[in-house]
């Protein structure tokens, strides 16, 4: 087992990764202090996938559980499930010391991350992801949320776990698509966290694409590490943090222009070469690292080609994403590989020739 700190003063953690974790699980969370009941919120496959190994391992060490089970999908992340959680635990008689455990993807986390921050003014949280995705990046740094209408994600709060359990077994079971997503975000991490990484993820790419597990844990591990750091340097995403955004600005507009039929790693990875060719034309990034992208992107099984969308649609969708400041697009781009800078001076006629070329 490998392990990441995050430091945050009294709200430091640790990140737990490694192979059959979840058998361990009862075990850790005594040791980290927690006694009595405990909450389990799941949804249906993860729960008939690992359910059970994560409940044997609570009560064979002396926990009572009460599992809650919420239906998949993006919509969960909503006021009226969130209510349905909250009688559930009144009816548990749930208390302040009574942790909540995520036991999922993304969505299990980022609901029940915010359920945790807000049930009796905030319960302990315990982050237990399940899909690449959650564990190299949404299960890290605090941000839980709720979507709300148009407000996708705009309804939460900066809530740290108490700590992060990544069992990698678990990751055996996942479709290609949510792999993707995964291997989308570790690609990001390997342009904007030091070339070691990239280099590193060079070397593997194949071994973390087939699951090999030694291979699975390092770059785990190693992707964890960039978010911890980055997330103690700007814990409420004030300024350093948006660089996790890299590859989002065009990767959020192909899935909307999309609607939503290219997945969200998919985009992301058109997304990250399309901001290398901006970074390329504002005279910042050498070509041939905008190749070395391509070629990873296309190595981990990610498209590299933008699907036959309307470009007129495409381009209105980057206009009315999120990270428009006073009229101006914001993007993070390359510098080079392992080091992005923020701008927002990249022309409309730029972008367009970047999503064209
Ligand atoms: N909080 C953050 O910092 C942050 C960062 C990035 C993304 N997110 C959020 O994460 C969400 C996306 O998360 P996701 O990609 O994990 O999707 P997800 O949570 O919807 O999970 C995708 C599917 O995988 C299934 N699944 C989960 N683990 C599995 C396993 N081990 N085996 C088989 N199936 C499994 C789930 O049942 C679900 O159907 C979005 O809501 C996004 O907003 C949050």
């Amino acid at each position: 087992m490998k392990k990441v700190r995050v430091r945050l003063g009294s709200n430091s953690y640790d990140i737990c990764i490694g192979s059959g974790l979840l058998m361990q699980t009862g075990q850790q969370l005594k040791e980290i202090g927690f006694s009595d009941k405990l909450v389990i919120i799941t949804d249906p496959t993860v729960k008939r996938l690992y359910g059970d190994t994560l409940k044997r391992s609570l009560t064979s060490n002396g926990f009572k559980v009460l599992v809650l089970e919420v239906p998949e999908g993006e919509e969960q992340k909503s006021l009226e499930t969130a209510g349905n959680l909250y009688s559930d635990l009144s009816n548990f008689h749930a208390e302040r010391t009574t942790p909540i455990l995520a036991l999922g993807g993304g969505v299990i986390g980022d609901l029940t991350g915010f359920i945790a921050a807000t049930y009796l003014r905030g319960v302990p949280l315990v982050q237990i992801p399940t899909t690449l995705l959650a564990q190299v990046d949404s299960s890290i740094g605090g941000k839980v949320a709720l979507n709300h209408g148009q407000l996708k994600n705009k309804i939460g709060a900066f809530y740290q776990p108490r700590l992060v359990i990544s069992d990698i077994t678990t990751l055996r079971t996942l479709t290609t698509r949510e792999l993707s997503d995964g291997l989308a975000e570790i690609v990001k991490y390997g342009v904007i966290g030091g070339k070691g990484l990239f280099t590193y993820l060079g070397r593997n790419i194949d071994k973390v694409k087939s699951l090999d597990e030694g291979a699975l844990e390092e770059i785990i591990f190693r992707v964890a590490k960039i978010k911890a750091k980055v997330v103690e340097k700007d814990e409420r995403d004030f300024d350093l943090r948006n660089i996790l955004n890299y590859g989002h600005t065009i990767g959020h507009a192909i899935e909307s222009a999309s609607d939503f039929k290219v997945g969200h790693g998919e985009a992301v990875a058109i997304g990250m070469l399309v901001e290398g060719r901006i970074s390329n034309k504002l005279g910042i990034i050498d070509k041939d690292e905008v190749i070395k992208l391509k070629d990873i992107i296309a190595r981990a099984g990610l498209p590299t080609e933008i699907p036959s969308l309307q470009l007129e649609r495409l381009i209105q969708a980057i206009k009315h994403d999120k990270k428009i400041l006073q009229g101006k697009i914001r993007f993070v781009l390359p510098k080079s590989i392992g080091n992005v800078f923020i701008t927002d001076e990249v022309s409309p006629s730029m972008i367009e020739q970047a999503l064209v070329e």
